[in-house]
């Protein structure tokens, strides 16, 4: 397991997004194949497979029956959508993440963890754990998703810190020890450019007296995928008790102006 590269492992699993929904025994399964694909189609010497460019990717859209930035409830990537388990009257945030959020739960754990470990702020631990809950809902612009789902009930710069860390991603900053991620060009294209609107974010963000809370989202982001590391939400119930102000009625039916985008990811198999 030591001989593994890790990023080249999620290169190969579809990316972090993807070993992020994967159950244990399906992450196993893959790291095998790897090994498999590492042995016998890539002899020494022969440089691996290379990223496609955009256009490639551009030119995949039409083979698929779902759009990339469709929310992980919405949309199986292969095979189809399971039946979700009801959620209890006045769900909680942990409610959520149990029994809603399975496609990302691991991989913000594991983030948390990270973070923890590094003895970081205790908001910085919480940002992690939720940093990329929103995909469940919506792939696309999930950080702005993401700090407009949380806004009503965590601190201004948590917020922030979730807001931001996905544009934060493509922007390496050597003195944190963040680099652009390989995966980026299997997933983005080899071709990739940052759209302008997010190169002006990050200019805004790395002056912010908040940026190294961004950061650090991305920090324990990159390495947060660790075969055989089971993290469980228990851990952290105590963390989110003194980070997420839990609304009385429950997530989606208090009265605040993100509820419906809880009760979107309360009830995805609702037709209109
Ligand atoms: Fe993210
Ligand atoms: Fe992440």
């Amino acid at each position: 397991m030591a001989n593994i590269d890790r990023r080249n492992l999620i290169a190969f699993l579809g990316g972090a997004a993807a070993v992020a929904g994967m159950t244990a025994e399906a992450k196993a399964e893959g790291i095998e194949s790897y090994l498999a694909a590492s042995v016998t189609s890539v002899p020494p010497g022969t440089a691996p497979k290379r990223p496609p460019t955009v256009a490639e990717l551009e030119a995949q859209i039409p083979t698929r029956p779902y759009r990339r930035g469709a929310g992980k409830l919405f949309a199986a990537e292969q095979g189809n959508v399971p039946l979700l388990a009801a959620l209890p009257a006045k769900p909680t945030l942990t409610d959520f993440i149990r029994l809603r959020f399975m496609g990302t739960s691991e991989h913000c754990l594991q983030s948390a963890r990270l973070a923890r470990q590094k003895n970081l702020d205790e908001d910085i631990v919480f940002a992690c754990l939720i940093h990329d809950l929103s995909l469940n809902v919506m792939r696309t612009d999930h950080g702005f998703w993401g700090a407009q789902m949380f806004e009503p009930y965590v601190s201004e710069k948590v917020t922030f810190a979730v807001r931001h860390h996905a544009t934060l991603r493509f922007f390496p900053d050597k003195e944190a020890g963040y680099e652009y991620p390989e995966l980026y060009r299997t997933m983005f294209g080899s071709d990739y450019v940052v759209p302008a609107h997010q190169q002006a974010e990050y200019q805004m963000v790395r002056k912010h007296r908040w940026y190294s809370a961004s950061r650090q989202v991305t920090v324990n982001d990159l390495y947060s995928f660790e075969p055989g590391v089971k993290v469980s939400i228990d851990d952290f119930v105590d963390v989110i008790g003194r980070h997420f102000r839990q609304p009385k009625e429950g997530l989606g039916l208090d009265a605040s102006p993100v509820a419906h985008i809880w009760r979107s990811a309360a009830n995805p198999d609702s037709p209109l």
